[in-house]
């Protein structure tokens, strides 16, 4: 399967800082063999896009619902509108910062896949649960709750993100994330791409990216700058 390295920018970056998509869609267009794609703040999905027409630009949440009265949210409607391709859905901050649950997070995917969004639902255990054993088990219930059973024309890519490997400069061991990575793919079967994310970096990339079942990644704090963001897109072309 082609490696998707896809950006989370998160709540970070403005105008000034578009500037790096210069470089990062120069790479995409240079490792043609690899999907690359950058997922900015809301208000930077257009400007990215006139900046970098030809690199993928996506948002970092959605409402479950195409329209109607829910102050503040942004619908898979207008995000297509916006001119984006693809959105994240069901990252552990928004689980714990916004109290997300899994029927939500099924009910966004399934809104953004009918609108034809590439749609990369997350999952990932706590340090707790993995050190009590229990971090198959619960990326499994996640699985069970988030999955959409409609798939809509978008494509479904699933993100396994371990929350304690999340902006730590921890990284699962490439054992930790080949185990993982076999029970989802036993879950989803062939043909979705599973990527892993939690301090993907330069310097551990190439090994994650040649572990089995990892299909790319996504990418946290390495996505906001050309020179972090360059040597990952190459790593995973050279696999
Ligand atoms: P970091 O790469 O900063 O650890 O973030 C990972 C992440 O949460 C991507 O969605």
């Amino acid at each position: 399967m082609r490696k998707l390295v896809a950006g989370n920018w998160k709540m970070n970056g403005n105008l000034a800082q578009l500037a790096e998509l210069d470089a990062i869609a120069a790479a995409a267009e240079a490792n043609s063999g690899v999907d690359v794609a950058v997922c900015p703040p809301f208000t930077l999905i257009v400007p990215a896009r006139e900046r970098a027409p030809g690199l993928a630009i996506g948002a970092q949440d959605v409402h479950a619902k195409d329209c109607g009265a829910h102050t503040g949210c942004i619908s898979a409607p207008m995000l297509k509108e916006a001119g984006a391709r693809l959105v994240i859905v069901g990252h552990s901050e928004r689980r714990a910062d916004q109290y997300e649950k899994d029927e939500e997070v099924r009910a966004k995917a399934t809104a953004a896949l009918a609108a034809g969004l590439q749609t990369i639902v997350c999952v990932g255990e706590s340090e707790a649960q993995r050190e009590a054993g229990e971090h198959i088990a619960v990326v499994t219930r996640q699985l069970q709750g988030s999955l959409p059973t409609e798939r809509g024309s978008g494509e479904l890519v699933i993100a396994y993100e371990p929350i304690w490997a999340i902006g730590t400069g921890k990284t699962a061991t490439p054992e930790d994330v080949r185990e993982m990575h076999a029970a989802i793919r036993n879950h989803v079967g062939k043909g979705v791409r599973i990527l892993y994310g939690g301090s993907v970096k330069a310097d551990n990339a190439a090994e994650l990216f040649a572990t089995p079942n990892v299909d790319g990644a996504l990418v946290g704090g390495a996505s906001l700058t050309a020179a972090q963001f360059v040597p990952i897109i190459e790593a995973a072309a050279g696999v």
